[in-house]
């Protein structure tokens, strides 16, 4: 008997989630130096953690011996100072995907159904996958979730429902006003799940508080691994109902969220000059890479994320031919997008490596005419 027969089933269907290749094995392989390899492929901070999170972090590591604080007091407070919530309405977790998971735990289970967008942020599908629920996929509208399709694909068995917005890979948003609607129009025993991972960028980021403070099932996930530099310790956290919250506290590990990851949270929240650059040079950045991918003649899309989604004919031919010169993207086939690839939004020097890189790859004979 094989281990496969003997695991659970949610197991075997689950695709595996693959991430890009580290900077380090990127540069071994093509013989190029680590500093010279812009890894463009995960929506990370190219402008790196914010100063006063790393000063915290450093110093939260002089008591790595002890464990971290499971309830996570200073970090809730200060998210929830942030959110103008309660802190018993916050649940940190090990990014927001541990946040996901904990909503799994809760609630999802065989027979049960979670509504996502075709091309939505592909963990929610993984973790319904995971236990045993069934993913209804709904079609998106030019690249951005389609609220009244989603509403309609709403049955008895439904208990989830995500719209990320910005989504993460078609950089789409929707508007607040019908992500407000859409909260308002939901059954009770449908949660929403509004991740906010790229709020930050937007210049007005829907606000789904008052819905929540209302009694609709509305829960908001944020993470510290985008704007806030943080990706690499892991931390991000969800807020809404207490009831919920106290549901999802059962659930998780008893000290989910690492001590240095939870004092660099902290600090990053309060690190309002590093935050307003990153948002500057993320609209800048922007900018420069969509006009230089549109000059170049390459179709983008996405909003105000840290990213640009961008035709590119093969995306993994151009992935390949693009990681040869020290820059990694992301190629989208496990979207369904074959001829997509995602380009985090870089440093400017970053920016200009990208698109110099792009002008080679526009020559490059696997580009449709
Ligand atoms: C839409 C979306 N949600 C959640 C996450 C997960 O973020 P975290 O690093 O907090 O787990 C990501 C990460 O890329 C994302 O794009």
């Amino acid at each position: 008997m094989n281990y496969a027969d003997l695991a659970n089933a949610g197991v075997l269907a689950q695709p595996v989630y693959e991430p890009g290749k580290p900077i380090a094995r990127v540069a071994q392989e093509f013989g190029l130096v680590p500093d010279e390899v812009a890894k463009l492929a995960s929506n990370e901070n190219p402008h790196g953690p914010s100063p006063l999170a790393m000063a915290a972090g450093r110093a939260a590591m002089g008591s790595a011996h002890i464990y971290p604080d499971g309830a996570g007091h200073l970090l809730r407070e200060a998210i929830a100072a942030e959110r103008g919530v309660e802190p018993e309405a916050v649940i940190p977790g090990n990014g927001s995907n541990e946040i996901i998971e904990l909503l799994g735990h809760a609630f999802l289970r065989p027979g049960v159904e979670v509504v996502m967008g075709a091309q939505a942020f592909i963990v929610y599908k993984l973790v319904t996958r995971l236990f045993g629920a069934t993913a209804v996929e709904v079609p998106m509208k030019g690249f951005a979730h389609d609220l009244s399709a989603m509403r309609a694909a709403v049955t008895e068995r439904t208990r989830l429902l995500f719209v990320a917005s910005p989504n993460n890979p078609t950089g789409a948003a929707n508007e607040a006003a019908e992500l407000l609607a859409l909260a308002e129009d939901l059954p009770e025993h449908v949660i929403f799940c509004l991740d906010e991972a790229y709020a930050e960028y937007l210049d007005t980021a829907p606000d789904l508080r008052t819905a929540m403070a209302a009694g609709r099932k509305v829960f908001c996930l944020r993470t510290f691994s985008k704007i806030y530099g943080l990706g690499g310790l892991r931390i991000g956290y969800g807020y809404g109902d207490q009831e919920l919250v106290a549901l999802l506290q059962r659930v998780r590990q008893p000290f989910n969220v690492n001590a240095v990851a939870q004092a660099a949270a902290v600090a990053a929240l309060g690190d309002v000059e590093f935050y307003e650059m990153c948002r500057r040079e993320n609209a800048a950045g922007r900018e420069v890479l969509v006009s230089g991918l549109n000059a170049i003649g390459f179709e983008t899309f996405g909003g105000s994320a840290n990213f640009v989604l961008t035709r590119v004919g093969d995306g993994s031919a151009c992935f390949l031919k693009l990681q040869s010169q020290g820059i990694i993207v992301r190629p989208l086939d496990v979207y369904g997008m074959p001829e997509f690839v995602r380009i985090t939004i870089g440093t400017q020097e970053e920016n200009q490596r990208l698109l110099q890189a792009m002008q080679v790859w526009s020559g490059s004979e696997l580009r449709p005419a």
